[in-house]
């Protein structure tokens, strides 16, 4: 163990991880775990320069993307032209490349409407993509993975710290007073996301009285009009249907602080991996609970609940600070009681996931009956009771967080809009790092292609910079369109993001999970890419109290056990080790529709 891959790991790596994670009763008393202090792992590959792949795209991930290329091509059939304005939803890209995708990118929503049969297959094509993961997983083999990712060629890098930004990257406060905040909206299914966000564009202005009306009419003759503001995000046919969002949809406001971008999130559990998708993005969030009798308490139920689940997931992703929307106060008579109740519920399970009160901010509303939304309560029933913030206010009280505008490009690509009209194919996504302009020469991974920055569109609108923190649409030049892919990363040519089939990771076994063990297969989820993956190592189990390393090569994870592990990848993912980057390290395990486990890459490993 001392001179092995654990040795040296210090006190409390572990600690954050499982407090935040645990609940306030478990048994154990729990070393938290640091996401932000990197183990002494990191700095051990920090170290070694072929820690990192370079361009080459391996054979095996080639014949993917052909594939997978095909496949899109033959649903998409005519209606396959997507709008270079980075409008329609592409998730069907997106699912095809494998990748967790399911945003639709660059959502402006008054300006321009998406084209249903495009959605509608895109919809369907989220389950097929599921159930394609699950029967390739079945076929994995350890002789294959090893073979695979031999093929990745390494390359030895510049080192980032040896980058120098140039002076265009640098924010000019002046010239732009507003903030970039990307906000999630996330909570249990049904209750509210959607139409609260949908009022609240509509309040702003962003929705135009005439484009309610159709929403409404529409919404109405469907037999769905309660649905109204929800179907300004919800544009599928199916989930129009359904009433149920199904995948993020982006949308984009300001308010005195901030330019907002909206991530309205599925709530249903079949769309985790797709709010997870959009978790990845937030900077902070807005988690909606329902008050209404029972539907409360059946989204805050530990197994059949999403509100838990989307709670750890927020944090699991960095997130700390979020607003807590009770909505539907109008059904529980805008009781005080039943705030108050939900409240010290919500707020102790929140507290045992290591948020701090201090980053929460609790709004009683009702986004029907536009009851402190953008302005406060005019309800007596509640203003009797309430005089805090309303939601904007509280959203102008967030704060956004530093940005990395001074590191190399790094760009995790959540969508792929491919205008066949116009040979054109922009990458969607939020800039981690760095900072892009017309011109920019940038590199796309995993395959490694190079080419240059076209022009930029933000909310539809074109642009004349990205930084970090932005949510853009880049329009690429000089790349082919088939190597540009949801989950895969934009960067900086002299900087190439890691490409890995093999990595250490630390992580967290979450409650109420099945064991792992060696040979699980499992999904894993790292910024938008999904890939099957097998454990095929459990190296040690880690002392929850102290983060030291306990057992050697134990024959099993369970709940609330922290553990390093390595696991093999079907495919090779873009990812960074969390100390160099949090956003490409952070990783999920999934299994059977369940987030299983939650962690951070510690080590990149070449076979
Ligand atoms: P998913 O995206 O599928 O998870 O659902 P959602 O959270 O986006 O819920 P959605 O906005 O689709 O609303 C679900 C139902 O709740 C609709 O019938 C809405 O009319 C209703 N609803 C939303 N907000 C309120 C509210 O403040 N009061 C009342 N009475 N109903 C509401
Ligand atoms: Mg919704």
């Amino acid at each position: 163990m001392e001179q092995g891959p654990l040795s040296g790991i210090s006190r409390g790596n572990i600690h954050d991880l499982h407090k935040a994670f645990s609940s306030k009763n478990a048994c154990v008393s729990i070393a938290p775990f640091k996401f932000d202090s990197p183990s002494p792992d990191d700095v051990v590959s920090n170290g070694l320069t072929s820690s990192r792949t370079g361009p080459q795209v391996s054979t095996r991930q080639k014949e993917k993307q052909d594939s997978a290329e095909q496949n899109s091509v033959k649903k998409r059939g005519d209606s396959s032209e997507t709008s270079s304005r980075g409008r329609h939803d592409n998730a069907e890209n997106s699912f095809s490349k494998g990748s967790a995708g399911g945003i639709k990118s660059g959502k402006s929503l008054p300006k321009a409407k998406a084209d249903m049969s495009t959605e509608t297959s895109s919809s369907s094509k989220n389950v097929e993509v599921s159930e394609s993961l699950t029967g390739t997983m079945n076929k994995m083999s350890l002789t294959e993975e090893t073979k695979k990712s031999n093929d990745i060629k390494t390359r030895i890098p510049i080192s980032k710290s040896k980058h120098k930004p140039e002076e265009w990257m640098l924010l000019d406060e002046e010239s732009d007073t507003l903030s970039q905040l990307n906000l999630a909206i996330v909570g249990h299914v049904d209750s509210g996301k959607s139409t609260l966000s949908g009022r609240l564009l509509h309040l702003l202005g962003r929705i135009s009285q005439k484009q309610m009306h159709k929403f409404e009419k529409e919404a109405k003759l469907q037999g769905k009009g309660s649905f109204a503001y929800a179907w300004a995000l919800d544009e599928s046919a199916e989930e129009r249907e359904r009433g149920i969002t199904m995948t993020v949809a982006v949308a984009y406001f300001n308010s005195k602080r901030h330019h907002v971008v909206l991530l309205d999130s599925p709530g249903h559990k079949d769309f985790v991996p797709n709010m997870i998708a959009g978790a990845t993005q937030a900077d902070a969030a807005i988690l909606v609970i329902d008050a209404s009798i029972g539907a409360f308490e059946a989204g805050f139920d530990n197994l059949k609940g999403q509100t838990r689940e989307h709670a750890r997931v927020l944090r699991g992703f960095g997130v700390e600070q979020v607003i807590v929307a009770v909505n539907k106060m109008d059904i529980v008579g805008y009781s005080k009681d039943r705030f108050d109740l939900i409240k010290q519920h919500v707020g102790s399970f929140l507290h045992s996931c290591r948020f701090k009160d201090s980053s929460l901010t609790w709004i009683p509303l009702s986004a029907m009956e536009n009851q402190n939304l953008v302005a406060a309560p005019s309800e007596s029933r509640l203003s009797s009771w309430y005089q805090g913030p309303c939601l904007l206010d509280a959203v102008d009280s967030v704060k956004s967080p530093d940005r990395d505008v001074s590191k190399p490009l790094l760009m995790p690509i959540c969508d792929v809009v491919r205008s066949t009209s116009q040979g054109q194919v922009s990458a969607c996504g939020k800039l981690e790092a760095g900072a892009v302009r017309p011109g920019s020469k940038i590199m796309v991974m995993p395959s490694g292609d190079q080419g240059t920055v076209r022009s930029l569109e933000r909310d539809s609108e074109a642009c004349s910079i990205a930084r970090a923190g932005d949510n853009v649409a880049i329009v690429l030049q000089g790349i082919d369109a088939n190597q540009v892919m949801a989950g895969g990363v934009l960067c900086h040519p002299d900087y190439p993001v890691s490409v890995a089939t093999h990595l250490e990771l630390m992580v967290l076994v979450l409650e109420g999970a099945t064991p792992i063990l060696l040979g699980s297969q499992l999904e894993f989820h790292v910024h938008h890419a999904k890939e099957a993956a097998t454990v095929v190592k459990l190296v040690a189990m880690l002392d929850p109290k102290t983060g030291e390393a306990t057992k050697k090569s134990p024959r099993c994870l369970t709940a609330k056990q922290s553990a390093m592990l390595e696991v093999s990848l079907q495919y090779p993912v873009c990812v960074e080790i969390f100390s160099e980057s949090r956003a490409l390290g952070r990783v999920f395990l999934r299994s059977s529709g369940r987030t299983v486990a939650m962690g951070k890459v510690t080590r990149i490993i070449h076979d």
